[in-house]
């Protein structure tokens, strides 16, 4: 048989060890604390029928035909002044178009801006699908360690005074998998640091929409003069994850490469999909929809909390998410975390072992991520329950 020689960007990416684990996830015996899907009731099922109903009647060659790639022109400008007037972000030096998810982003940015060996710095633990988008380009990871309101900042100072970083890589609200967020002190530190040492940010804010409880805070994006700031923003969890539809808002010098960057990855984002955005956007009431999803992520919340407070107790510990989709769990010194991880396979529950999201995997961690948004109420009972005997040595 033949034998392929990969390149060198692909070579050396492995395996994830969440991919293994969710391996498990499809014998659908198992209960899955592993997903990071948006809570299935939360999706606007009927919204989206009528107004793909509409599509087809009132204007189904746009939505069937070749687009631009910078994306459908209306949607474009809608989501200019819904950014403008929920974060006061956008410049007259800014453009914005439609990505394919914020994964897109991610690639792009990496496309247009490394070359091999560039280091990128990010939170540790972060988002694995970004860290490994920025190792297919062999970038150097920068591994920042994370506290209760996200990224230590002295030690990223320490860190960079003497290695040039291209772009900080941040999930500012109920960051993934920590489920920390960025306090505003910090938020403005870290811009402050990207103008004194010169490198760019890359916020990526797929989870800003999933709050339930506390404030609103300001965008980094918000804060910028010197167009340092890449915002990424993604349909994913708002709408629909399944539609692929995301945007970033960048100075106009990034976007127009970007732009051609996306012209050889998939010409632009399907039409129907951004048409289906754009009329949800536009005739229905978006606080509204975050309301209702902000009750679904409570309840789940504060019942995968309660859970883990009655069963866990005494193992873990953990910062109390505001939002997002996550509880990160340190498991006390006496547990072995990848034997806890492979024993729950076992008993048929799965949970990602921390080491999955740092960004040298090698490093040791006692962490474990739980999600809250997908399971049902009984299979997080069940989940939560198992993990518990497995603790306790039962
Ligand atoms: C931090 C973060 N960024 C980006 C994504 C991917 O978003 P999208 O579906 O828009 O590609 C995820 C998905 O889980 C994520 O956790």
């Amino acid at each position: 048989m033949t034998e392929y020689i990969f390149s060198d960007r692909i070579a050396g990416l492995k395996p994830s060890a969440v991919r293994e684990i969710l391996k498990s996830t499809s014998d659908p015996n198992v209960v899955s604390l592993a997903a990071g899907n948006p809570a299935p009731e939360a999706f606007p099922k009927e919204e989206l029928k009528t107004i793909a109903t509409k599509i087809f009647n009132e204007e189904p060659i746009t939505a069937l035909q070749y687009g631009i790639t910078e994306g459908y022109a209306p949607l474009i400008e809608l989501l200019k002044e819904y950014l403008k007037k929920r974060y006061n972000m956008g410049t007259e030096n800014d453009e914005l178009i439609i990505t394919s998810g914020a994964t897109q982003i991610m690639d792009l940015l990496t496309k247009v801006l490394c070359n091999e060996g560039d280091v990128v710095a990010c939170e540790n633990p972060s988002f694995i699908g970004s860290l490994n988008c920025f190792r297919s380009y062999n970038c150097k990871l920068l591994g920042i360690d994370i506290e209760e309101d996200g990224i230590n900042v002295e030690q990223f100072e320490e860190k960079i005074k003497d290695c040039k970083v291209k772009f900080l890589y941040t999930i500012p609200n109920f960051q993934n998998p920590s489920g920390v967020t960025l306090s505003v002190e910090k938020r403005q530190k870290v811009y402050e640091l990207a103008k004194k040492y010169d490198f760019l940010v890359l916020e990526d804010n797929p989870y800003g929409d999933l709050r339930v409880e506390g404030e609103d805070l300001p965008t980094i994006k918000s804060l910028d003069t010197e167009g340092r700031v890449i915002y990424a923003g993604t349909f994913s969890k708002l709408i629909a994850p399944g539609i692929r539809v995301g945007y970033v808002l960048a100075p106009k010098a990034l976007i127009s490469k970007m732009t051609v960057g996306k012209q050889t990855e998939d010409v632009h984002t399907p039409m129907f999909n951004q048409l289906l955005v754009y009329h949800f956007m536009k005739d229905y009431d978006i606080d509204e929809h975050i309301n209702k999803m902000s009750q679904i992520y409570k309840k789940k919340r504060d019942l995968m909390l309660s859970l883990i407070d009655a069963h866990l107790g005494d193992k873990v510990t953990y910062v109390k998410p505001e939002g997002g989709m996550f509880v990160w769990c340190k498991l006390c010194n006496d547990i072995d975390m990848l034997t806890f991880c492979k024993e729950a396979v076992n008993r048929k529950v799965a949970v990602v072992p921390g080491t999955a999201f740092l960004t040298d995997e090698n490093e040791k961690t006692n962490y474990i991520r739980l999600n809250f948004s997908t399971p049902t109420d009984d299979d997080m009972k069940k989940g939560i329950k198992i993990l518990g005997d497995i603790a306790n040595g039962r």
